[in-house]
Formats: C-alpha cells, sequence, structure tokens
C-alpha cells in the first residue's frame, strides 16, 4: 500500500463516467494538498490532507510528492511505435526543401521503413520497441495504442502484432494494439491497389481477428494511400470480424475521411487538419471521438493545425496524441503536444490534460480503468517536477515526470 502525501495539486479528473467535452473539459476535479492512497495497484482514495491525514494506514509505504502535482499517466491513443530503421535521412531531405508527399511518391515514406521493418528480425524490433517504451515513460506516459501497418505482408503485420503483444508483456508500458495493414500500397502491389484491398479483407482481417491480435482497426483514408471507398470496404469487414474502428482522416488533403467515420460510427477521427465544420458536426452526431497529432504537423514543418477549438465549440470530446513513428512525428513527448495544443491549437493547458488522460482513455475502450484517479481505478500515476498543472504545456523542451508509477508500482524515477 502507498499514501503519495504534500501534493501541491492532484489533479484527478474525477467526474461522469463518459468522455468530457464543452466546458467539462476545462474541469480537472484537482485537490489542493492532496492525498493519494493506493491499495492492491489500484486507487483507493484521493483527497485533501486535513481531511485524509488520520486515516493513511500504518502499513503504508509514504511517498512525499515535495509539493509537486500528481497526475494520471498520459493515454497516448496513436502510435506507431515498432518500425525498423528510422527516417532521420527524409528528415534532413524535408530540411532542404522536399515535401512529405514528394518523398513518398519516390518511393521513400511509410514505403522505405516497410523495407526495413521487413528486413529487422524480431530480436531488433524488441530491441528498438524496448527503447521508444522507456522514452514514453520518462515522459509520463503509461499507456498507448499501438499501430501496426510497417509489414504490409499477413506475415510481417503478424509479425509487427506479436512485437506489441510482447512489449505489453515485457515493457512496464501498456499497449492496445490496432492493425493497420492498409497504411500504405506497398511497393509489389503498385498499380493494382484493388489487389492489396482484397488481401487486407480476405486474409490479413481474418487471421488477426482469429489470433485476437488486435482491439482496433484503421485506415489511412488519403490521396495516394486508400480512397474512401476501399476504406469503407475493409473497415466494413473488420468490424463483422470484431474489431473497432479508427480512420486515419483528411490529415494532408480533405478527402471524406471525417464523413466515413462518422458514417460507420468509428471510435476515432484521427488528424482531421482539413476537416471543415460540416465534417466536425458529422463526428459529433455519430459520437465519433477526433484524435488531434499536433507533433507531426509541427514535424512536417506544416502550418495547417487541426481546428480543435472548432471541435470543442462542436461538442466533440476532443483527444490529443503524439502519433509517434518514423515519418511525421518522431515525437513521443505528450508535455510537447501539450505546449503544442496551447500554442498552436489554443486549446488551455487543462482542456489538452482532459484530451490527453480521460478522453483518451475512453477512445481506446479504456475509460472504466484509466485517465482518471479515483477510486477503483488502476494506480497508473506521475509525481510531474512542478506545483502548477499548467506549467506542463508552458516549460517546453524539457522532461517533467519525476516519478511514474504503473498499477501502483514505482517504473520510473529520475
Ligand atoms: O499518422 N499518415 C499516416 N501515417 C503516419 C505517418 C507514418 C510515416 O510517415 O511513417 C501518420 O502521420
Ligand atoms: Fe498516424
Amino acid at each position: 500500500m502507498i499514501a503519495v502525501i504534500n501534493i501541491s495539486q492532484l489533479v484527478t479528473l474525477s467526474g461522469p463516467q463518459r468522455p468530457r467535452t464543452g466546458p467539462a473539459m476545462r474541469d480537472l476535479s484537482i485537490i489542493e494538498n492532496g492525498v493519494l492512497i493506493v491499495r492492491d495497484e489500484k486507487v483507493s482514495e484521493a483527497g485533501n490532507w486535513d481531511k485524509l491525514a488520520g486515516r493513511i494506514p500504518e502499513n503504508a509505504q509514504v511517498v512525499d510528492a515535495g509539493g509537486r502535482i500528481v497526475m494520471p499517466g498520459f493515454v497516448d491513443a496513436h502510435t506507431h511505435p515498432v518500425f525498423g530503421g528510422n527516417r532521420a535521412d527524409e528528415f534532413e531531405m524535408r530540411a532542404a526543401g522536399k515535401t512529405y508527399q514528394q518523398i513518398a511518391a519516390s518511393g521513400g515514406g511509410i514505403n522505405s521503413t516497410v523495407e526495413r521493418t521487413r528486413r529487422a528480425d524480431e530480436g531488433e524490433l524488441m530491441l528498438a520497441g524496448r527503447r521508444y517504451a522507456g522514452w514514453f515513460i520518462r515522459n509520463g506516459t503509461t499507456t498507448i495504442e499501438a499501430k501496426s501497418g510497417y509489414g504490409l505482408t499477413l506475415e510481417d503485420e503478424l509479425r509487427l502484432l506479436s512485437v506489441i503483444r510482447r512489449l505489453n508483456d515485457d515493457t512496464d508500458l501498456d499497449y492496445v494494439p490496432t492493425f493497420l495493414g492498409a497504411h500504405a500500397i506497398p511497393l509489389e502491389f503498385e498499380g493494382r491497389t484493388e489487389d492489396y484491398v482484397d488481401l487486407v479483407i480476405h486474409k490479413m482481417i481474418p487471421k488477426v481477428a482469429e489470433e485476437r491480435m488486435a482491439e482496433f482497426c484503421d485506415v489511412f483514408c488519403e490521396e495516394g494511400a486508400f480512397t474512401v471507398g476501399q476504406s469503407r470496404r475493409i473497415l466494413q469487414a473488420a468490424r463483422k470480424a470484431g474489431m473497432k474502428l479508427r480512420v486515419h482522416a483528411d490529415q494532408l488533403t480533405k478527402g471524406g475521411g471525417a464523413e466515413l467515420a462518422a458514417e460507420l460510427r468509428a471510435v476515432t477521427a484521427d488528424h482531421l487538419e482539413h476537416t471543415d465544420i460540416e465534417g466536425m458536426s458529422l463526428l459529433r452526431m455519430a459520437g465519433v471521438q477526433p484524435v488531434l497529432l499536433p507533433a507531426s504537423v509541427l514535424m512536417l514543418g506544416s502550418k495547417q493545425f487541426p481546428d480543435a477549438r472548432s471541435m470543442i465549440d462542436a461538442g466533440l470530446a476532443v483527444v490529443i496524441a503524439s502519433d509517434f513513428n518514423p515519418g511525421s512525428s518522431p515525437v513521443p513527448s505528450m508535455p510537447l503536444v501539450l505546449s503544442l495544443a496551447s500554442t498552436q491549437m489554443r486549446m488551455t493547458p487543462a482542456e489538452s490534460i482532459t484530451a490527453a488522460t480521460i478522453n483518451a482513455a475512453y477512445s481506446i475502450n479504456r475509460g472504466d480503468q484509466i485517465g482518471s484517479l479515483e477510486p477503483g481505478k488502476t494506480a497508473d500515476f506521475v509525481i510531474h517536477d512542478c506545483s502548477d498543472y499548467r506549467e506542463l504545456a508552458y516549460f517546453t523542451g524539457i522532461e517533467h515526470a519525476r516519478a511514474v508509477y504503473k498499477s501502483g508500482r514505482q517504473v520510473f524515477q529520475r
């Protein structure tokens, strides 16, 4: 049993058992001078010192937070964390003036990571995956949604999903697996996209479902990737096979992805840099959560950030995530994502924290377990080295997390 005391702000995010929208996104349910009591891997009590001081069990291990804040671990609801090699070479080419799409069209981009990933054996992928898991944790993230998508053959996609499963077992980070076989058209299918779509639908989805390798299925719906029609067929097949749906939508162009996500009542529509007000209202009516990824906009050198303000005004339960991947977002840091949300998308620090914890937890079907610090929830929490939660988004380019706890066990200390 653990009792964390001397907490300047215990940011609980307690509240109704549903994703937060509108003004509720600004309500973090903060307890000043807080105490957090953890028993059997779960939050047992979260309250004020004056109320709880006399109730700290004798046998509790007391952790003094030193007047710092305590928050739920970040839930990063969109990552691509298993890949071979990296793309520092393309990063350099973009610095010299090439665009992401130009590089992709000339054989680079996602397909160059596919080539490097196919060549890597499981040991190499695990080694790299463990390294990235460490980066997430030291930045205060305790759960990630993790996509396949750099294999693009039946065998390689299964291999990536099994690496994700092993990373979940072997590291202190929790992984929620998503099958993204429709991430790009692999080079050997050039000019035969429909054949690849058939392979995804008739070979990959049944096998992934049969072996229970993924909870979600995602599609990159974009010019140069999969059309709305192809994406629809893939997602419908995945739903039939028992997976829940996510969509990469309107990232580089406005291509109907948001409308498709609404039509299919996907759980999330991700990116949405080019989504208009009509698209937002369709998402709202269909109960789809937007997952906004400002670090990918930053790292692509674009200025086109998604219109988070209009989405919050439209009543959408906004999520923000890192999009960690070797191409558009080599960024595992949720504090940086919070800073971008405030400076580039005019989300207040409180809205950003809601979007990165409780709303994110709901978007990966874990809203009843993580994302807030309430009795009965898993004790995934972080002591950040600041006394006011706004400093997390304000001081930028540093690692704020001082200690990270997963299921009540310390997994990182600075
Ligand atoms: O979310 N847009 C598609 N997928 C990734 C990029 C992946 C890559 O470039 O390797 C994204 O930005
Ligand atoms: Fe992505």
